[in-house]
């Protein structure tokens, strides 16, 4: 008897939430305001392909960064590119780095894409898509610094992004300090106000870092070479093999190299 109740009850509110659908649909209906030709577009456009969420953070010139109030950059056109290529529309999640592969697993974000290193402890736990750079670890000093090397960098106090693979390099320098920061950007104005002695960040957000504060300058001497890859749940391999297809296709008609070309200048 009981559950008779709970099953008409049930068969009550799907009604009704029917019904205020349907209400809710019909007012719309006859109302041919901008506003809500402009909602109707972007569900129609939601159905279609659906929202691919992208996990990022913004920190990270010139693949993420803010520019006033947008999210801009390299990063954001290959995803918005691939977006596009599967007809889906682009969302993006900013938040801290080491917050990415937790928020792609979880299913918070389909993909991770923050100039992120394919490494072989982030391959445990996400898939990594085809490779979309080649970047670099290097070193940023201050212009008048006694470190002339890698190795100079040993026993000194070394600054670097929380999570980054410039975190996991620093670590295996001898008897260094490590001072991690939740922005690269506050670990190179840490290295300005002479509170440590290097920092160890990527090649690109080094180069505009130091652009934008005087008295710095980049070791010529490179820490590592990386790989540049989008991170996407082990358990998304379809999601996987769409990433790959567009981004070939991306690669295939140009449309990578001139987005990287926009906002890096070759040497
Ligand atoms: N390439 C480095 C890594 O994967 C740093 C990436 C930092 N990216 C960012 N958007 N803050 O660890």
């Amino acid at each position: 008897m009981k559950k008779k109740i709970l099953a008409l009850m049930l068969v009550c509110s799907m009604a009704a939430a029917l019904a205020a659908c349907g209400s809710k649909e019909a007012a719309a209906e006859p109302a041919a305001e901008e506003t809500e030709a402009a909602e109707d577009e972007a569900a129609e456009e939601e159905a279609a392909g659906g929202t691919l969420v992208m996990a990022t953070n913004a920190e990270f010139p010139p693949y993420e960064y803010h520019d006033n109030n947008e999210i801009v950059g390299i990063d954001v056109e290959i995803a918005q590119s691939i977006a596009e290529e599967l007809g889906m529309t682009l969302q993006i999640e900013d938040m801290a780095f080491d917050s990415i592969i937790l928020a792609v697993n979880s299913g918070k974000a389909d993909i991770g894409v923050a100039g992120m290193t394919v490494t072989e402890d982030r391959l445990e736990n996400v898939n990594f898509s085809d490779s979309y750079a080649t970047a670099a670890q290097v070193v940023i000093l201050k212009e008048d610094s006694e470190i002339a090397t890698v190795d100079d960098l040993a026993g000194k106090t070394i600054g670097v992004q929380l999570g980054t693979t410039g975190d996991i390099y620093a670590d295996d320098i001898e008897d260094a300090t490590i001072e991690r920061y939740n922005k690269g950007f506050e670990a190179v104005q840490a290295l300005s106000q002479g509170k440590i002695d290097a920092v160890i960040i990527d090649r690109e957000p080094a180069k505009v870092f130091v652009e934008e504060n005087e008295g710095l300058k980049i070791l010529d001497e490179e820490f590592t070479v990386e790989e540049y890859a989008i991170a996407i749940a082990k358990d998304n391999e379809e999601l996987l093999e769409k990433v790959n297809g567009a981004l070939a296709a991306l690669k295939e008609s140009g449309k990578l190299d001139e987005i990287i070309a926009k906002y890096i200048t070759a040497e």
